[in-house]
């Protein structure tokens, strides 16, 4: 599986803001619009349990309104699963969820928690949802991805970013994560699992994860939408789509040289 990149964009920061005073600015539904403009190819929102950034309303009119397909990051919840199948996203992406957690801090157990994940991705798929599990590179959680029947999954890529801005961009400790991903990459696609990334993507660390050619979408919220304070979102995803066609276009480049 390989070929274009696709470039989802998160708006839940813009709802952030949103909320921090209660009104209506700024607009997620607007920066979907800006996003779609700026050639995102899709959008993705969390709907969180305490909804402190997407509301239900936010997911309702981003179906109703915006053209781009619509990735709903969900946890794997009885109150989740019937928004979801309410209203029928183009995907959904299923992520752990712990109330005191700044953001998504680990990848799902999907080895451990099979028993709840089954019915859950059972009743998205019976819907028409394509469902993703988020998870971290590790082979025994990929396996068990497959062996609930999803056809796609993301990988963390926190642990890499992490290192990334804490150890530098050539540290060890930051090529070895990386090179989870890339063997990640690998195991999903030996076992037929088209492969998204995200988490903590920006400018400065984004390359090397485009130019995994087997992965097919990245997600990208936080950096995108403070970027946006400087030079405006249709700058910052602008230059992020370019960044990672340039990324793969070198990765590709140097595969057929
Ligand atoms: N992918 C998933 C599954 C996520 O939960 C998030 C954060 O909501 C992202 C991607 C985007 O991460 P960031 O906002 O750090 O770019």
């Amino acid at each position: 599986m390989k070929g274009r990149l696709r470039l989802g964009v998160n708006i839940d920061h813009v709802a952030t803001i949103r909320n921090a005073r209660g009104g209506p600015h700024p607009d997620p539904l607007r920066a979907a619009a800006v996003a779609q403009a700026a050639g995102a190819d899709g959008i993705t929102a969390h709907l969180r349990e305490d909804r402190r950034h997407m509301t239900d309303g936010d997911i309702e009119r981003l179906v109703a309104e915006i053209a781009l397909p619509l990735n709903l990051e969900m946890a794997a919840t009885d109150e989740m699963l019937a928004i979801a199948v309410k209203h029928r996203p183009h995907a959904a992406c299923i992520v752990p969820e712990r109330r005191e957690e700044v953001t998504t801090e680990g990848g799902l157990d999907a080895a451990g928690g099979r028993q709840g994940l089954e019915p859950v991705v059972g009743r998205l798929t019976e819907a028409g949802v394509r469902v993703s599990l988020f998870v971290d590179p590790d082979p025994a959680q990929l396996d068990a991805a497959a062996a609930l029947g999803v056809p796609v999954i993301e990988l963390h890529t926190g642990a890499y970013c992490e290192a990334f801005y804490e150890a530098g961009a050539t540290a060890p400790a930051t090529l070895g994560e990386l090179d989870r991903l890339v063997r990640g990459a690998a195991h999903a696609e030996a076992l037929g699992l088209e492969c998204h990334a995200g988490h903590g993507l920006t400018f400065d660390n984004v390359t090397p994860v485009a130019a995994i050619p087997t992965v097919m979408e990245l997600n990208i919220g936080h950096f995108l939408i403070g970027e946006a304070i400087f030079g405006g979102l249709d700058s910052s995803i602008k230059r992020m789509r370019a960044i990672r066609d340039k990324a793969r276009a070198d990765s590709l480049g140097s595969r057929t040289a």
